[in-house]
């Protein structure tokens, strides 16, 4: 068990290359051009390598729609977490919430839309992604499975304390929390594989990382703001944002700015990435830029479901 959580926060990816039979499965870049004449995709549309979350990128891997997606999670993640050389303990609770996580994905498996059982689906099957963030006070662990249905079956969001105490099921959900220590939830995001992104949710828990399993990239203050605004640039493109991208730098690059889309702009100066959200300001460390990348995602998705922009308030004055 964990020790208590941290807030919680609503968030999440960064990949290289390894196609195989479950990257065609679910329409990576090579199955889809094959099948629908689409030009070749981004990274994202590969499943990339576990150890790239020990390089400070995201690890990224299509789940197949059926009754093996867990054990796949569980394999999945125990590579990530071991290629950080977290402890035997915390890799074992990861690896049972990992599974319970990728088990739910066969409850939104019928969404309609997107039936990523269907013969020749090319997109909205169930993800995996593993990153490195920075939460407050420290670097996590974060692992998020994404499904392309945006609500919960049963129309809400379960509580762990749902669960009556002699209930055959219904304790997924209750092992993540007591294993995560209460570090999960969910938010509204878009599918990174496939050849255009789904809307869908992820649900995810975060274990926490001493600081020296964190890649000195991360940790680093080395990161320029230039450097950090590219590489948003470059995730939230490929994540389908790229029309509306504006990123503009001062003379001598102290500062870069990028705007995403009216109301979201992300301010990358000295050693923060700063922007504004519901709550206020949001500050990350400029080397996490997975985390903002995702975050982004999620406000943007919460918007195009009908949550208005957020307004700069005094602070912005
Ligand atoms: N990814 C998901 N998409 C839609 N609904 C979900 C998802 N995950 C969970 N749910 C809903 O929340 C309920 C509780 O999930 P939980 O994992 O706790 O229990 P379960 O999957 O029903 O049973 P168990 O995990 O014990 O086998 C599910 O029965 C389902 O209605
Ligand atoms: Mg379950």
């Amino acid at each position: 068990m964990l020790p208590s959580p941290l807030a919680a926060s609503q968030t999440a990816p960064e990949p290289s290359a390894i196609p195989d039979a479950a990257d065609r499965r679910r329409g990576g870049s090579a199955a889809l051009g094959a099948r629908r004449g689409a030009p070749e995709g981004p990274d994202d549309a590969r499943p990339s390598d576990p150890s790239v979350v020990a390089a400070g990128g995201c690890y990224a891997w299509p789940l197949p729609a059926d009754a093996t997606c867990a054990s796949e999670a569980r394999t999945a993640f125990r590579a990530a977490a071991t290629s950080l050389g977290l402890a035997r303990d915390l890799v074992h609770d990861g690896v049972t919430m990992a599974s319970e996580l990728a088990a739910n994905t066969l409850h939104a498996r019928d969404n309609i839309q997107f039936d990523a059982t269907a013969p020749g689906a090319v997109a909205g099957g169930p993800e995996l992604w593993i990153y490195l963030r920075w939460a407050g006070g420290g670097w996590e662990l974060a692992c998020k499975v994404f499904d392309s249905m945006r609500g919960w079956r049963g129309g809400r969001a379960p509580q762990p304390t749902d669960t009556v105490p002699d209930a055959l099921s219904g304790r997924g959900l209750q092992v993540v929390d007591g294993l995560s220590g209460g570090r999960w939830g969910h938010h509204l995001t878009r599918s990174r594989f496939g050849c255009w992104k789904v809307p869908g949710k992820v649900v995810w828990f975060a274990l926490p990382v001493p600081d020296e399993a964190v890649p000195a990239r991360l940790r680093g203050a080395g990161t320029a703001p230039a450097s950090a605004a590219r590489a948003l640039e470059r995730m939230l493109a490929r994540r389908g944002f790229g029309e509306g991208l504006l990123r503009v730098e001062d003379h001598g690059a102290t500062m870069s700015v990028l705007s995403v889309r009216y109301g979201i702009t992300l301010w990358c100066q000295g050693a923060e990435v700063r922007w504004l959200a519901w709550e206020g300001y949001r500050h990350h460390p400029l080397a996490d830029v997975e985390e903002v990348a995702k975050q982004v995602v999620a406000v943007c998705e919460e918007i195009d479901d009908g949550r208005p922009v957020a307004e700069p308030g005094p602070l912005f004055e």
